[in-house]
């Protein structure tokens, strides 16, 4: 039986990150486009995911790569057009991938015609109150109407010129000051984003990925964080997106993207009738440490329970780290805060690779759904010497620097050949691929990699191979088995074994009838260290 006949699919599912921009380009323009990802699928079939999740396609001034959206119903030119997305998802079905889109409804990009005609119409309009208008303090209005902060560094509010010229109002954005703010306490910006729900899934996407869900809902009365992040309220906002998305056939499904600390305020999204499921940043932030590791699968798994949701587990996507250079470091844990520090510290790439190679087994065994951000299969690492004046990211240029940016891990993906663009762009392309990739790829491309037995990618085939052949694997249950401190080891019924060394020594492996498949090859009979291994038992 393969994955996709388990039903529902996505609480099993391996579900593929397409970062648009990155991913190939088919015109030469240095950019990723659709007609790229579409000659690609039978790539991605070929790897054995179960659905692709694509980043924000929408027409953008890509002040945040797209996540800033200016018409939520089409597709951004330099990607391709709205006919294009159609015969891409089809042709996504017809290699049976699922498809799932990324819906951006915190804030949409200041080019958005709301935002044009709530600036055109002033304050107290009703306009303006899809957003988050408020007059400034002071004397002059000269000050922000409060101390909030935006997540992407500086203040979250920015002064607007008003139609007669003067300046006027500030408007909030939690993100970049291209990101405005949609006010959720507006009943027009929640039919409108119903519609834009109805609008892909009549197009016959499968799933919504809700980028930065828990912060819909704001109370400006609260200091910091607490004036967005989790209020009660945004609970409502899920319950009508379920009904609707209830209503359609098939197995649609949403996906929060929540950074959430508390368990059980994670959990609440995941009732049966809110989201279906979300993003486990806990396991993607975990050093590699195994009592770390077990800690956070335990809890993890004790908070879905209840609410009968899947895990869904994670080692990387567009915003952080990639973990071949996470794991390469002695402080192997990711947290946005740190990652300045972390850069600069020694970084040793084959045990960073050795590293996510058993994890990338580790997360496959795991119980529920598992992501894959295009490139982890490659093995690429986070590409920290990008000449600074090509830096994109509105995380490096908002916090003057203090933050690396998220361009490390969004460099476009090495296909073929053995100098840049590695096939990314067609031969003869117009442009160099938007951010340059290292000449170090060449070992690392598709081409490269394919018929290596050692090879990241044919590692992630096999695995992927296996998964879907295994009933034990995917949504489920675990149960732990007695093993050495610094190894994780769980059976998953029937006769599945997973082991992790995360001690720095070899292990024995536990009794087992047959090897299927390892991270690395064994030691005799012992498990290396930074190795993962799956048995029959
Ligand atoms: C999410 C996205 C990130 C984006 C931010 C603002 O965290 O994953 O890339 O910058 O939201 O939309």
């Amino acid at each position: 039986m393969s994955r996709v006949d388990k039903e529902p699919w996505w609480r099993g599912a391996v579900i593929y990150q397409v970062y648009p921009r990155s991913f190939a380009d088919a015109n030469g323009d240095g950019v990723g486009d659709l007609a790229g990802i579409s000659e690609r699928l039978p790539y991605l079939r070929g790897l054995g995911v179960d659905a692709l999740w694509f980043s924000p396609w929408y027409p953008s001034p890509m002040a945040d790569a797209g996540y800033d959206v200016a018409d939520y119903r089409d597709i951004d030119p330099m990607f391709g057009t709205i006919e294009e997305a159609d015969r891409l998802i089809r042709d996504a079905h017809a290699h049976e991938m699922r498809v799932v889109i990324d819906i951006v409804p915190n804030h949409c990009s200041d080019a958005h015609p709301w935002f044009r005609e709530a600036l055109a119409a002033g304050p107290g309009s009703p306009q303006r109150e899809r957003f988050w208008f408020r007059p400034g303090r002071g004397r002059e209005g000269e000050l922000p109407p409060t101390d909030l902060g935006s997540i992407f560094g500086g203040p979250a509010w920015t002064r607007v010129t008003e139609p007669d010229g003067r300046p006027g109002e500030w408007y909030l954005h939690l993100f970049a000051a291209q990101q405005p703010d949609f006010n959720w306490n507006s009943t027009e910006v929640r039919a409108e984003f119903l519609d834009v729900l109805r609008f892909w899934l009549d197009h016959g996407v499968d799933g919504i990925r809700i980028d930065s869900a828990a912060v819909l809902v704001k109370d400006l009365d609260l200091a910091g964080e607490t004036a967005y992040t989790d209020l009660d309220g945004v609970h409502e906002i899920y319950r009508e997106w379920r009904s609707l998305a209830d209503g359609y056939p098939g197995d649609r499904v949403l996906i929060g993207e929540l950074w959430l600390p508390d368990h059980q305020r994670f959990a609440a999204y995941l009732r049966p009738d809110e989201l279906h499921a979300a993003f486990n940043f806990e396991f993607l932030c975990c050093p590699w440490e195994a009592d770390r590791l077990r800690a956070a699968i335990d809890e993890s798994m004790l908070a879905h329970q209840p609410v009968e949701a899947p895990a869904s587990w994670v080692l990387s996507n567009h915003d952080v780290t990639r973990p071949v250079s996470r794991f390469g470091r002695a402080d192997s844990a990711f947290s946005f805060a740190d990652r300045l520090r972390r850069q600069g510290l020694p970084l040793d790439l084959e045990l960073g690779a050795r590293r996510a190679r058993a994890g990338a087994l580790l997360c496959l065994a795991l119980p529920g759904a598992a992501y894959l951000y295009q490139g982890e299969e490659l093995g690429l690492w986070e590409v920290e010497d990008i000449p600074r004046p090509l830096l994109q990211d509105p995380m490096y240029h908002r916090s003057g620097g203090a933050d690396p940016g998220r361009d490390g891990c969004r460099v476009p993906i090495p296909w073929s050949g053995v100098e840049p663009p590695f096939g990314f762009s067609p031969p003869g392309a117009a442009a160099a691929p938007w951010l340059p990739q290292p000449p170090a790829w060449k070992d690392l491309t598709v081409e490269a990699q394919t018929g290596d037995p050692h090879s990241m990618l044919e590692l992630y085939r096999s695995a992927l191979r296996i998964r879907s052949a295994e009933p034990a694997l995917g949504d489920g249950t675990l149960r732990w088995l007695d093993s050495p401190a610094g190894v994780l080891a769980f059976v998953r019924d029937p006769g599945f074994i997973c082991v992790v060394n995360v001690s720095g020594e070899a292990v024995p492996l536990p009794p087992h009838e047959s090897v299927l498949l390892t991270s690395k090859p064994l030691d005799g009979s012992a498990l290396p260290p930074d190795t993962a291994a799956w048995l029959r038992q």
